[in-house]
């Protein structure tokens, strides 16, 4: 499928997440800050990103950092003031960056008013604005289901007898979805933000939004092992990914669309035939249900291969696909598949049909940092110690020059370096044209100048071998093949007689304009992407 010229921004668009207490520091409190990020804008622009995406700057208690809100239009004094929002939304405006907010409606912080309003007694109006059950028989839980931050996910409150729910951290009672007036301050909220000219939202946990409203408990998961983390004994078909929830999600989308260009994002960690199930029955749902299969699939050519095309089946109709290497949860790209790799990495995300979202620091290759036992600030990692959950390793500072903290802050950071923070920063790779900063950039300018790269069609996915390979194609813009090899063997692609094509990009040099017919050999850990000039009828 072709983009029409009048496709929304966010379809052509690379969107950069940003995890503001790690960007830059202004004030060398060791934390980054609004401020910090606003003077790296030049980096961002340069770089040829188009959006922003920031993980959660409003008032909290930072339980879990920042994912638990006492107040939701309001920035945290960590990070700055609402006037240094402002200012931030302006200055990315003015250089042509968008900037898209997280917004975190499944639960609130336990300091937020509306708890402890709803807590102060079983009588209060906002008791029902969170999820209040009374015990079972015996005193315990109301039933089985689980926090995914360890234990059970119901807290028992002394003071009124009775449990109150959270899917995460007990810090953090979810808001219950089936009261009207929930909705509507949330939607509030979403307003609020939306009319400051925020280009759009990024809706944490969306799956978990509505919960059984008969309370049953959640099956046993028969496929559970004991090297699993303890939420995994349990299917969360109570719990999470109720069909209920789809009336939410178009409830949301209407907000969304109250302003014109703005863009829904929801964060799913589904199976991908549930993903696709968020983009609403009339694509009225998610413009963006978040695509993190490419963080859980094996990196072998045949894996991605079934993977891009069991996707590519399975979006609806006219639907938009994405894709998403890394983010703030899950282990940094580049220590999860090895540098070299990190470069065919970065080619897949910017070559494939759909839009990518790449996360800070991998554009440098950032590891994933290890963290000293007594080190550890993520509280998932300390509720549930020893499955390799904690999320520190992939949010520690970015990394900027050769000065003082890596250029980060003149203060210690709140989470270290990486160890090789002398030689890994950007400063460093700017200077290295062949520098995995300097592919991303060429990456980024190759998918601007072509849309066949950014919206035209994918076909012929194939994997041979260690070798995974695809056709981008648009009408107006030609024809093109990725070739990727993500083994470490040389590895060969013979083509129809009779097609030639010229280099555009190589994965593992600044070499490009070769002409090639015939075959494509590709050393190790090395990618192509081609301009086919001539094409035998069979490949149309
Ligand atoms: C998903 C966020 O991405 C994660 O960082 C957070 O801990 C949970 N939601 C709870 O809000």
């Amino acid at each position: 499928m072709n983009q029409s010229p009048k496709a929304p921004w966010w379809q052509s668009a690379v969107i950069y997440q940003i995890y503001p207490r790690s960007f830059a520091d202004s004030n060398d409190d060791g934390v980054g800050d609004l401020n910090g990020i606003r003077a790296r804008l030049p980096y961002l622009a340069d770089l040829g990103v188009d959006a922003i995406w920031l993980s959660p700057i409003y008032v909290s208690p930072m339980a879990d950092l920042g994912y638990d809100i006492s107040d939701h239009t309001a920035i945290d004094p960590l990070f700055g003031t609402m006037a240094d929002f402002d200012a931030l939304l302006e200055t990315a405006h003015a250089r042509g960056l968008r900037l898209v907010l997280d917004f975190v409606p499944n639960h609130t912080s336990i300091e937020h008013r509306w708890f402890r309003e709803s807590r102060a007694s079983r009588r209060d109006p906002k008791r029902d604005w969170y999820i209040w059950r009374d015990p079972a028989p015996d005193g315990g839980p109301p039933n089985n289901w689980l926090s995914e931050f360890g234990g059970s996910a119901w807290a028992y409150d002394q003071a009124s007898g009775q449990y109150y729910y959270h899917a995460f951290l007990a810090q953090q009672p979810d808001l219950n979805w089936r009261n009207r007036d929930v909705r509507a301050a949330m939607h509030d909220v979403m307003r609020f933000w939306l009319a400051k000219g925020v280009d759009g939202l990024r809706v944490d946990v969306l799956w978990h939004l509505m919960k059984d409203d008969q309370f049953r408990d959640d099956p046993v998961n028969p496929d559970f092992r004991d090297s699993d983390p303890p939420y995994k004994r349990l299917l969360h078909t109570s719990s999470a990914d109720r069909p209920e929830v789809r009336n939410v999600v178009r409830e949301l989308r209407q907000v969304v669309d109250e302003f014109s260009h703005r863009v829904l994002i929801g964060e799913l960690y589904l199976p991908l035939e549930r993903v696709v199930a968020y983009y609403g029955d009339r694509l009225d749902g998610a413009h963006l249900p978040f695509n993190f299969s490419l963080i859980e699939t094996a990196w072998r050519a045949k894996d991605i291969a079934a993977l891009i095309r069991h996707y590519e089946g399975l979006l609806p109709q006219g639907a938009w696909p994405n894709w998403v290497l890394g983010n703030h949860d899950r282990p940094r790209i580049a220590s999860r598949v090895g540098e070299a790799q990190a470069r065919l990495a970065a080619t897949l995300l910017l070559t494939l049909r759909g839009t990518p979202t790449l996360y800070y620091g991998d554009e440098i290759g950032l590891p994933q940092v290890e963290i000293a036992a007594g080190e550890v600030r993520d509280p998932w990692e300390k509720n549930v110690p020893g499955f390799g959950l904690g999320r520190d390793g992939c949010r520690t500072p970015m990394q900027w020059d050769t000065t003082v903290q890596a250029g980060f802050s003149t203060s210690e950071p709140w989470l270290p370096l990486s160890k090789d923070a002398t030689a890994r920063n950007v400063a460093e790779q700017q200077r290295d044209e062949g520098s995995l900063l300097h592919l991303y950039r060429r990456l980024f300018a190759l998918r601007r100048a072509h849309p066949a790269l950014a919206t035209g069609a994918c076909r012929e996915i194939a994997a041979m071998g260690s070798l995974l390979s695809y056709r981008r194609t648009d009408s107006g813009d030609g024809d093109f093949l990725v070739v990727l090899n993500l083994g470490d063997a040389a590895g060969t692609l013979e083509w129809p007689a009779g097609t030639t094509g010229d280099v555009v990009l190589r994965a593992c040099s600044r070499a490009a304009g070769e002409r090639l017919t015939g075959r494509i050999e590709l050393g190790r850990n090395d990618g192509v992407v081609i301009k086919l000039t001539k094409k035998p009828p069979e490949m149309a």
